[in-house]
């Protein structure tokens, strides 16, 4: 049985002073987490199903409620720089300068392993990736169960990350022991993950905290090659999750590469090409009025990236409570802002990119 609690609900009919109140049920899901069990609770990022990252039988379970391949390392979250010594012993001059920087925040930082980390915690690895998150529950849920906590996104494995309290219900309701139903996510995709163990950090994962942001702070940043390209098969990611095909939503998906205008154009060609489908396109704010007639959800402003991404998982759910047997989206254009919103787009419709036909030159590639 999960207990789901509504947060919002709950502070202001049980007791009209939020924090105390809001402090009793943590210290209640706390309890949870050191006792080993499971707890999903809300980051600025994506939910992320919680628990003890330091017991290997607790870890084991979150693998078990996600239907998770078990060599799959996990984010240990932290809430505090005393914590971060519990996880590893090796901080680089550049992991302190990231952490300075962007910490507490959605920077996963992946360390050399400390001997209190279980194995089961890093999918094997003797690297660890440590994060210390900003939003004000998770960061009291981790100081009052006083432990690292291993968490992944709180979704079914093969779903898209979870950025509302409903999506975590509909896949995770009895599987976990606590919800901590919240707010929306702020950003609402994962954190940028950089692997500073080397020489040069390298960019695992990009997220909200973008490449010339991390440049800005160390100078170079290498980029693995899986945030922009499918790896061959037998080809080792540097990123353990990179490997598995993430966000995949139930029809067929395009995306479609070059400028606009010709984007749009092709967008509509395909559209009109698969209509005995269920096409559904996804499409920028600023051209949603050349789609009328069409089934579309409006992906946000071209100006406004973060609106973008704060989208795009509620869209690919969407897209198959729509029962859409075929979509098709852009890919940006600007590489640094769009970065993640292209990477986490290339996996949910498995790379399947085309480029854009120009009016007059309609040769299209398949
Ligand atoms: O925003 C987030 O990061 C969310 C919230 C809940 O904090 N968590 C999250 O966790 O996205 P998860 O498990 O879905 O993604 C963790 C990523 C994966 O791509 C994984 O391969 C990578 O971090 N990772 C974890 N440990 C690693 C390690 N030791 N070396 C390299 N990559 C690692
Ligand atoms: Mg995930």
């Amino acid at each position: 049985m999960t207990r789901i609690i509504y947060m919002e609900e709950q502070a202001t009919t049980l007791d009209k002073d939020n924090k105390i109140y809001e402090e009793k049920i943590l210290q209640e899901a706390a309890a949870v987490i050191q006792s080993g069990g499971t707890v999903v609770f809300p980051t600025e990022t994506v939910y992320g199903l919680g628990a003890n990252g330091l017991d290997p039988v607790a870890v084991k379970k979150i693998y078990q409620a996600k239907g998770r391949p078990g060599d799959n390392p996990m984010i240990l979250h932290i809430s505090s720089m005393d914590m971060l010594e519990r996880v590893t012993n090796v901080i680089p001059e550049v992991a302190r300068k990231l952490m300075d920087t962007f910490w507490p925040g959605p920077l996963t930082l992946v360390l050399k392993k400390g001997p209190q980390v279980p194995l089961e915690a890093t999918g094997g690895l003797e690297t660890v990736a440590v994060r210390m998150p900003s939003h004000a529950m998770a960061k009291k849920l981790i100081q009052l169960a006083n432990t690292p906590i291993a968490a992944p996104s709180a979704n079914l494995s093969g779903k898209p990350s979870p950025t509302t309290a409903a999506h975590v219900v509909e896949d995770l309701d009895g599987r976990v022991d606590v919800i901590l139903a919240a707010d929306q996510a702020a950003i609402g995709l994962e954190s940028t993950v950089v692997d500073t163990t080397g020489p040069i950090p390298v960019l695992l994962r990009p997220g909200s905290i973008t490449l010339t942001q991390l440049k800005n702070v160390v100078g170079q940043v290498l980029v693995d090659k899986g945030v922009t390209q499918r790896l061959a098969e037998g080809e080792t990611a540097r990123s353990p999750g990179m490997k598995y095909r993430h966000y995949a939503p139930d029809g067929d998906m395009i995306l479609v590469k070059g400028t606009i205008p010709g984007v749009i154009y092709t967008m509509m060609d395909w559209m009109e090409k698969r209509k005995e489908d269920h096409p559904v396109a996804l499409v920028p704010t600023e051209y949603l009025s050349e789609f009328a007639g069409w089934d579309v959800l409006d992906m946000g402003p071209i100006a406004k990236p973060e609106v973008i991404m704060n989208r795009l998982y509620q869209h690919l759910r969407t897209c198959n409570q729509k029962k859409a047997t075929f979509i098709v989206a852009p890919l940006f254009a600007e590489e640094d802002d769009f970065l993640a919103v292209n990477n986490r787009l290339s996996k949910a419709a498995g790379y399947h990119i085309v480029p854009a036909m120009t009016p007059g030159n309609e040769n299209r590639e398949e």
